[in-house]
């Protein structure tokens, strides 16, 4: 049997280390880029938001909510989908408003037939939006189908596995974010009326196995995603004050 020269071992354990040292530096990078971006959007989202009473940090919530989500998935559900793509497309979800007359977003009454068909067109414009901007494509459909319904009765009438993951988990945060947060229109719950809300929908609005996964999650978590989102709009709040 030929051994190798020792020599040549050492070199090729130091190499083998140095690549190592490489992975990680490149890893690290990365995730200290994704961070920044995430940071980023975030304020910028968090900064819009706070100038409509009706939104007032919804988004941040549903990401928040979403990336806590996230870590409580079961196997092998968690290795379907990349946090990456469920952060920008959960921040992302409601850009397409922007594009909606604030006078209907921030209506105080029921909105009308009308107005309800132009609400409901947000997901294709945030797809306007985010068209051209590198990688996005991974997420569009995250984007454009966060308001179907297992039963078919949503906005593009798509079914139960039809609907992407990453779209049936941001659907849950959504539903839980609307109803947890103040409104013009209405009140908010309290975590436990919420969590009743959801597994009353489960099955029908909302896929029933996450509906299950998010309940698990204990309860100081899930309150601790709106104890922070309303430190930070404090801030956006102030910040917005101090441009105006
Ligand atoms: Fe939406």
């Amino acid at each position: 049997m030929m051994l190798i020269d020792s020599g040549i071992f050492n070199l090729l354990i130091l190499l083998l280390i140095l690549l190592m040292i490489w992975l990680i530096c490149m890893i690290n990078h990365f995730l200290i880029e994704r961070r920044r971006a995430v940071k980023i959007l975030e304020m910028l989202i968090g900064i819009i938001e706070a100038g409509n009473p009706n939104l007032d940090g919804h988004s941040l919530h549903v990401h928040n909510l979403c990336m806590l989500m996230y870590e409580f998935l079961p196997y092998p559900c968690k290795l379907t989908i990349r946090p990456g793509d469920l952060h920008y497309a959960s921040l992302l979800l409601d850009v397409g408003k922007l594009g909606i007359p604030s006078d209907i977003l921030q209506k105080s009454g029921k909105l009308g037939n009308s107005e309800w068909e132009i609400v409901r067109k947000h997901p294709e414009l945030a797809l306007d939006i985010l068209k051209g901007v590198p990688g996005m494509e991974r997420i569009y459909s995250y984007i454009l189908y966060h308001h179907e319904r297992i039963d078919g009765k949503g906005y593009h009438q798509l079914t139960g596995d039809q609907i992407p993951l990453g779209a049936r988990i941001i659907a849950i945060a959504d539903t839980y974010s609307a109803i947890t947060m103040n409104r013009s229109y209405k009140a908010y719950l309290s975590y436990v009326e919420a969590v009743a809300e959801l597994k009353t929908v489960a099955g029908s609005q909302l896929d029933a196995k996450l509906v299950k996964a998010f309940c698990n999650i204990p309860m100081n978590k899930v309150d601790a995603c709106l104890d922070d989102v309303r430190a930070k709009m404090e801030r956006f709040y102030e910040d917005r004050k101090g441009a105006e």
